[in-house]
């Protein structure tokens, strides 16, 4: 096993475009990285570099703390466990397992010591004679990674190895790879573009936008702590909510009401003009459901709600709202960054079960002010950001170039279209 280290990392495919551009990622020995992302930003790219199915453009690719660049995928030794599990039908599990050891002229008992602990630590005894049609798709994932392992790997790599598979295979495999991969304390770098895979996965998740790295922290702090708009719109589903705000003391005027919030977040968005409020549907509630003490007039807002749905042990309302134009045309180009999930025009506040709010009430909703945070609408930037508790953000630099990219790729779709 060994870290891997990423320095500076460049990908310039042929036509100059940079798929990975200045990444640096340090993934400690034994370490579960999520790499995520909105499909484009180059997360595969970034992992067949890590491989070596990727000429490196730029920067040092670390693995164990020697420099890999230049060495074939075979002499890195680690393990890719490929999206559709590549298994050998006509095989037995167990020479499926044996397949990388037999290739490799190892021999007959050492092939049978290793395939036998692998499948141990797999919980995959009772299946060894069988073949990859009759198993079920977690036992398929766990014969790829017996494989991977009898290969004393340095690393396990996925990408989106569960993309294909519905909601309630795909919410199981995630906890089989979890436990798995927490048993084994193989170092693992997982590419996906579902941010709950990456939020209940990781130790630690790396976010990409076009290409460049925005934030690379634990879940709890890339949720409580987002370095900017796309990170604080990409992580949390329903995601956050954002509307215009402007600033005065402690008070802020949201197109709802004003809310007071605390000084040091406060001080830290004075004389800034304009900004986007960042509040996640949860720091809502249902103001008749909320402790009497914590209501208090600079915390509450009445509101007509448009649609209600109750799912039994919480409620979503919907409350819409109009933003100014260069708040709107931020929030476009959020939506369009983060592929366009969800519409913004209209606030989600989530409820206690409890609450009796229903469709078409002047509603009375309490908000946790403490939990608000403010963007700056020019760069994204999240002005009350707790820096100790936000990982690693890389400079303004990185991000800079990826606003760059982006005007590009914009100009080049503007092109197409008119020829088109
Ligand atoms: N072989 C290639 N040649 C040219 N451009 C590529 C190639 N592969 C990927 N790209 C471009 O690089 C960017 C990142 O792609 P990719 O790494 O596949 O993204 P992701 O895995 O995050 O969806 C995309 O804009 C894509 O079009
Ligand atoms: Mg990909």
């Amino acid at each position: 096993m060994a870290g891997i280290e990423m320095k500076n990392i460049v990908k310039k495919y042929g036509d100059g475009f940079p798929a990975v551009n200045d990444v640096s990622i340090d993934v400690e020995d034994g370490e579960f990285l999520i790499l995520v992302g909105p499909s484009g930003c180059g997360k595969s790219t970034l992992l067949r570099m890590i491989v070596g199915l990727e000429d490196i453009s730029g920067g040092d690719m670390m693995i164990g703390g020697k420099r890999v660049n230049d060495l074939a995928p075979r002499e890195r030794n680690l393990s890719m466990v490929f999206q559709n599990y590549a298994l050998y039908p006509h095989l037995t599990v167990y020479e499926n397992i044996a397949f990388p050891l037999r290739l490799a002229n190892k021999p007959e008992s050492e092939i049978d010591q290793k395939v036998r602990e692998a499948s141990k630590t797999l919980e995959l005894d009772e299946h060894l004679e069988r073949k990859p049609g009759n198993l079920s798709g977690g036992q398929r994932q766990r014969v790829a990674m017996g494989r991977a392992i009898v290969r004393d790997a340095e690393a396990f790599l996925f990408d989106e190895p569960l993309s294909n598979l519905d909601a309630k295979l795909r919410g199981q495999m995630r906890t089989e790879i979890s436990r798995l991969q927490k048993r084994l304390g193989i170092t693992t770098v997982y590419v996906t573009h579902d941010q709950t895979e990456a939020m209940t996965l990781g130790d630690r998740v790396a976010v990409l936008k076009r290409g460049v790295l925005q934030q690379h922290a634990t879940p709890r702090e890339l949720y409580e702590n987002p370095a900017n708009l796309f990170v604080a719109g990409f992580i949390g589903s329903p995601p956050m909510n954002f509307l215009p705000a402007k600033v005065d003391g402690t008070r802020v005027e949201l197109p709802f009401g004003t809310v007071t919030i605390p000084e040091d977040k406060a001080r830290r968005a004075q004389g800034k003009g304009l900004l986007i409020a960042g509040i996640r549907p949860e720091h809502f509630e249902d103001a008749s459901v909320v402790d009497s003490d914590k209501v208090t007039d600079d915390s509450t807002f009445t509101s007509q709600v448009d649609v209600v749905e109750w799912l039994g042990n919480e409620a979503y309302a919907y409350i819409p709202f109009e933003a100014p134009p260069e708040v709107e045309k931020q929030l476009q180009e959020l939506e369009r960054d983060l592929d366009g999930e969800s519409l913004r025009t209209q606030m989600v506040v989530s409820l206690d079960g409890a609450s009796r709010i229903s469709e078409g009430d002047q509603a009375t909703i309490w908000v946790d002010a403490r939990k608000i945070h403010l963007f700056d609408p020019a760069t994204g930037e999240n002005l009350t950001m707790d820096a100790d508790r936000a990982g690693i953000v890389p400079g303004g630099d990185a991000m800079a170039k990826a606003e760059q990219v982006g005007e590009k790729q914009d100009g080049v779709a503007q092109t197409e279209g008119t020829t088109a």
